[in-house]
């Protein structure tokens, strides 16, 4: 599928993406606090770009034509947990020129539209490493509330090395549309 919003366009990554999302995705401060280390070559993201960025309800978040982030609802066996039967995980980073502008609450916004009309999902959660409240706004904006405590696992883990999370949990579609 493929959506606009305002500013943006939500689209399935496609191989050609691999030189933008090596050039935001090396940055160590998008990986390692979303759950995965920074690209390491053009070639790295091009793998990322046909495994991972594969799963369905995985999209580039495209501005001006070049993939500058990613939003994806996650629903099992995809991502590292069961949510529960009819419901999903939201996932997002943007490179960090793009910072502060809105832009994934914009794109969440319009996957959380999706995610409930389309999909039917009943409930979506997102969960963020303790300590990134940059994350947490993005969640409370989307009007999501908190909902526990939990340890993850990175993705692309060979270590199984485990973060404290907090997970938040969005029912409420009434207030984002
Ligand atoms: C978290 C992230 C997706 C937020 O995206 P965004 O489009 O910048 O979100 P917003 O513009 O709504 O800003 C969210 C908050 O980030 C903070 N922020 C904004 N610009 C910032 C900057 N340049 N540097 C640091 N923090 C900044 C502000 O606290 C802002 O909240 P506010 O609007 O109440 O002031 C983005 O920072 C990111 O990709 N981070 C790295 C990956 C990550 O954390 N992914 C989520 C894993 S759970």
């Amino acid at each position: 599928m493929k959506f606009t919003t305002k500013h943006l366009v939500l689209r399935p990554w496609v191989e050609s993406d691999a030189m933008w999302l090596y050039h935001y995705a090396k940055n160590p401060k998008i990986g390692p606090v979303a759950g995965w280390p920074p690209h390491e070559s053009v070639e790295d993201s091009k793998q990322v770009i046909k495994t991972v960025f594969s799963k369905e309800e995985t999209y580039a978040i495209v501005f001006n034509g070049k993939a500058i982030g990613c939003v994806g609802i996650l629903i099992y066996p995809d991502g590292n947990h069961y949510w529960g039967e009819g419901n999903g995980e939201l996932g997002y980073w943007i490179g960090e020129q793009f910072w502060g502008l809105g832009l994934v609450v914009e794109a969440s916004k319009r996957l959380l539209e999706h995610a409930f009309k389309d999909l039917k999902l009943t409930n979506i959660f997102a969960t963020f490493k303790e300590g990134n409240n940059q994350s947490k706004r993005v969640l409370q904006k989307l009007g999501f509330d908190y909902y526990d405590e939990l340890y993850n696992v990175d993705y692309r883990n060979t270590r199984r090395r485990q973060w404290k999370t907090t997970k938040y949990r969005c029912t409420k579609t009434i207030n984002l549309f």
